[in-house]
């Protein structure tokens, strides 16, 4: 199963919206209601908007947080958005909706955007309560809610749909009900080292991973360019390393997160390893343990004969602990960043077994 993420859509891609809001399959859901919106089609349910109009609905409604959100949702496999999520604050209570293209429908696609977009909701945006009206006849639709903790009220709207009147019941959950709800996730610890345990990397750790990411100190030993991680990159960056090995470390005393440690491009012979420390923890022999803890893991548990790295030539902290621990230097490659007003070089270090 792909797993599925969000990601709220620059302008440039309004052109996926525009298409799917005029794609008979997709829309046939909306058809048939007395609605005075501009390019609806009531025979179809499709919505015909032009750019203009699609960028003026975009500066109102897209990057509203926390009030408004407004996301497309896409599956790890396929480049277009297969869909979206939203939610709108409206006389008090947050409405929501979710739309998923014809095309992409009855895999389960659904119901993990709307937990993605609980955990939008109710984690990072902390509001209140979603709530959303379904007609009762839509029970598939009405199901996904329910097994994603949605409850339905006993509020009822009435519409006409070709004429014959429609009902709608209400569902709705509260971050009461979604606290309650979320079993409290338990570190699945995969291995340890003498003050370190190495735990699945978890999306309930995701404000650690930000604060650690966005530290400029950090950043400019890792990467030439300035890119400030949101949530959602987190969140997705969460999902795509669940089945990689690439562990979280909490220290065994203070059960504080540490930092990430990883093993990527794993292939029979070697793989390369990644790590960052978070600030706190720096400079307290936590990563020469960790460098050590990975590498063994590495050598042992998946039978590598090799671990490679690459650093940049400005972090002698990371080069020095990568010495004293048995890493030699395999490369040079000359000038492949500027950072901090000075021209820096990526060194390949290697560790045989
Ligand atoms: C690099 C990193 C993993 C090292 O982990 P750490 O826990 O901070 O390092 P440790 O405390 O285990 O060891 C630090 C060693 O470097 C030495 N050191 C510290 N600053 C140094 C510097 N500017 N130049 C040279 N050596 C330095 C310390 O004296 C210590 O040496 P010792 O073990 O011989 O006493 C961590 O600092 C980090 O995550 N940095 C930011 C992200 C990063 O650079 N990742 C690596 C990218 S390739």
């Amino acid at each position: 199963m792909s797993y599925v993420y969000l990601k709220v859509p620059d302008k440039k891609d309004l052109h996926y919206r525009i298409k799917w809001m005029q794609d008979n399959k997709t829309m046939s859901y909306n058809a048939g209601y007395e609605i005075n919106v501009k390019g609806y089609n009531k025979k179809t349910g499709t919505i015909t908007k032009t750019e203009e109009e699609m960028i003026a609905w975009y500066d109102n409604f897209v990057l509203q947080e926390p009030d408004k959100y407004y996301a497309y949702v896409y599956i790890d496999n396929v480049l277009e958005p297969i869909g979206e999520v939203y939610y709108y604050l409206e006389h008090d209570i947050h409405n929501m909706g979710i739309l998923i293209q014809d095309q992409y429908r009855g895999k389960g696609y659904g119901y993990f955007a709307l937990l993605e977009l609980e955990k939008i909701a109710f984690q990072k945006n902390g509001i209140h309560e979603l709530s959303d009206f379904i007609p009762m006849e839509r029970i598939g639709a009405i199901n996904i809610f329910k097994k994603a903790g949605f409850v339905p009220t006993n509020v009822k709207q009435k519409e006409l749909k070709f004429g014959k009147e429609c009902i709608s019941e209400q569902l709705l959950l509260t971050k009461e009900m979604y606290d309650r709800r979320k079993v409290k996730k338990m570190d699945e610890i995969v291995f340890q080292s003498e003050h370190i345990n190495y735990i699945k990397v978890s999306d309930k750790y995701i404000k650690d991973y930000l604060k650690m990411m966005n530290n400029p100190k950090i950043r400019k030993l890792l990467s030439a360019n300035d890119k400030v991680f949101t949530y959602e990159d987190e969140l997705n960056w969460v999902k795509s390393s669940r089945e990689k090995i690439q562990f979280s470390m909490i220290d065994k005393e203070s059960k504080k997160f540490i930092g990430n440690i990883g093993l990527m491009d794993v292939t029979d012979k070697g793989a390369e390893m990644g790590i960052t420390i978070t600030e706190e923890f720096q400079n307290k022999h936590y990563g020469s343990e960790a460098i050590e803890a990975i590498v063994q893991y590495g050598f042992e548990t998946l039978g590598l004969e090799e671990i490679n790295l690459i650093v940049f030539s400005h972090n002698e902290r990371a080069i020095h602990c990568y010495q004293k621990l048995g890493f030699v230097v395999e490369k040079v490659e000359k000038n492949v960043a500027r950072i901090d007003n000075r021209d820096v070089d990526d060194i390949y270090m290697k560790r045989s077994k």
